[in-house]
C-alpha cells in the first residue's frame, strides 16, 4: 500500500478561497491527490476526529468552528506523504509557521489555522478511515 495521508482545507480556508492554492502547492510538490470531498463535518465525525483533545480547554471552540462551514478533505498519495505535508502545511501555531509554509503565508490565528494535516502514518491511517470509504480513495497513475 503506497503512503497516503489525510488533509482538511478548514472553514476559513474555505470561506478565504484558498482551496486551489492550497491543492496546488501540494500538486506542484509531486504529490498525488488520490480522493476529495466538499462537507460540512457532523459532530461525531468532529468529535472522532479530534478525540486526543476533547478534554482540552478549546475543544468546545474548536468543534463549533469546525462544523461552522464546508470543510475539503483530501487524501494525498507519496513516499512519506505525511511528514512532506506538515513541512508545506508549516507549524500548527501560524504565528511561529515559517514564511513559505501555508501556515505560515496564510495564518495568524492558531485557531484558525487554514488547514489539518495527520501528524504520522498511524494518525493518516485513522483519519483517512473516519472521513472515506475506500471505494472514494482512487488509483491512477500520475504522469510528472
Ligand atoms: P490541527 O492541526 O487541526 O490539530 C489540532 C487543532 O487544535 C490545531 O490544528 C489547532 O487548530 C487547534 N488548537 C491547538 N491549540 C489550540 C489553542 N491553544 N487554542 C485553540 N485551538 C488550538
Amino acid at each position: 500500500m503506497p503512503d497516503r495521508t489525510f488533509v482538511m482545507v478548514k472553514p476559513d480556508g474555505v470561506q478565504r478561497g484558498l482551496v486551489g492554492e492550497i491543492v496546488s502547492r501540494l500538486e506542484a510538490k509531486g504529490l498525488k491527490l488520490v480522493a476529495a470531498r466538499f462537507e460540512k463535518l457532523p459532530e461525531q465525525r468532529v468529535t472522532e476526529h479530534y478525540k486526543e483533545h476533547l478534554s482540552k480547554p478549546f475543544f468546545p471552540s474548536m468543534k463549533e468552528y469546525i462544523m461552522s462551514g464546508p470543510v475539503f478533505l483530501m487524501v494525498w498519495e507519496g513516499r512519506n506523504v505525511a511528514a512532506i505535508v506538515r513541512k508545506v502545511v508549516g507549524s500548527t501555531n501560524p504565528q511561529e509557521a515559517a514564511p513559505g509554509t501555508i501556515r505560515g503565508d496564510f495564518g495568524i490565528d492558531i485557531g484558525r489555522n487554514v488547514i489539518h494535516a495527520a501528524d504520522s502514518p498511524e494518525s493518516a491511517a485513522r483519519e483517512i478511515g473516519i472521513h472515506f470509504k475506500t471505494t472514494e480513495v482512487f488509483d491512477y497513475k500520475r504522469i510528472d
